[in-house]
């Protein structure tokens, strides 16, 4: 029988316990065991289902994180649940260190409020809009398409790029989507995925970035209801849509 290292410590009892006989030891594997890699170490193991929960990055990649049950993903870590984890502290995020970093981190998932107080979503279509039908969507800071793995767990810089994964995606297709597009920015697939930049500010005391589309700006293409906003593309690199980053647990895709 194989032991991965990255089955969680915590799981070991249960699996000596199935040593006795090599048929308890078939039906353990078959029982509670989903082969994944883990996409920042390429180590590749088996996540026991009872006793853990495996979140997928991409299903058909098969890459996945192994948490102890009652754990949530924070980036690519396990962290206890939000109520006293690392994210979900409602803080807008600030820089870790000013004039160096955004204060957000790739491979971390956030939700984005606006300066009024409401959160970036979808429409009841595939594009983005603040106010709008289905507000609230998680977006996973990357810096690729594939794995999302390039320079996990390390502070976006002040004049670096990343890609942004929608954790909702489509709702009439299936897995994680990218926000990419043209005129009002919309649900995409990953090779139409928009590289993003940002620069840091702040509203009455609350940190904020204010995100642009390298090498050009960022601007609501037309105009909507107040306290309602597109995301699009500026030519001018000193226009930028501002807003406060909250960080939340990532999601496992299904
Ligand atoms: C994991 O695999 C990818 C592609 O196969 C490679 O680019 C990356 O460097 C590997 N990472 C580690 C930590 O081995
Ligand atoms: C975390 O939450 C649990 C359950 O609500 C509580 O018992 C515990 O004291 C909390 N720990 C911290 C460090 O806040
Ligand atoms: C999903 O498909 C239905 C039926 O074709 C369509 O009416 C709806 O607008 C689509 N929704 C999105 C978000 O594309
Ligand atoms: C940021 O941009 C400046 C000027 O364009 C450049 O000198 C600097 O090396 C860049 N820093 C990073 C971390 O890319
Ligand atoms: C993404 O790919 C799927 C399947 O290939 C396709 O049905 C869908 O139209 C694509 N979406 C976009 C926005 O290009």
């Amino acid at each position: 029988m194989k032991i991965f290292n990255s089955v969680p410590l915590l799981l070991l009892p249960s699996i000596v316990s199935a040593l006795p006989s090599e048929l308890a030891e078939v039906e353990l594997d078959t029982r509670a065991c989903v082969s994944f890699k883990n996409p920042v170490t390429n180590v590749s193991g088996c996540c026991d289902v009872v006793t853990a929960q495996l979140f997928w990055i991409d299903i058909i990649l098969g890459l996945g994180v192994c948490c102890p049950l009652g754990q949530v993903l924070d980036g690519f870590n396990c962290v206890a649940p939000p109520s006293n984890g690392s994210t979900c502290t409602g803080e807008p995020v600030c820089p870790h260190k000013i004039g160096t970093d955004l204060g957000i981190k790739y491979g971390h998932c956030y939700v984005l409020l606006s300066l009024n107080n409401n959160y970036l979503g979808h429409d009841s279509a595939t594009k983005y809009v603040v106010n709008g039908e289905n507000p609230g969507v998680v977006f996973r800071v990357c810096g690729d398409t594939t794995n999302c793995v390039t320079t996990a767990d390390q502070y976006v810089t002040t004049n670096g790029t990343w890609y942004m994964q929608d954790q909702f995606g489509d709702p009439n297709g299936s897995g994680f989507g990218w926000l990419g597009g043209s005129g009002d920015l919309s649900i995409q697939n990953s090779s139409t995925a928009l590289v993003m930049g940002g620069s840091t500010t702040c509203f009455g005391g609350s940190c904020a970035i204010c995100i642009n589309f390298p090498p050009g700006g960022a601007h609501a293409p037309c105009p909507l209801a107040p306290g309602q906003s597109h995301l699009g593309i500026a030519p001018n690199p000193n226009s930028c849509q501002n807003f406060y980053w909250q960080e939340v647990p990532c999601r496992s895709e299904k």
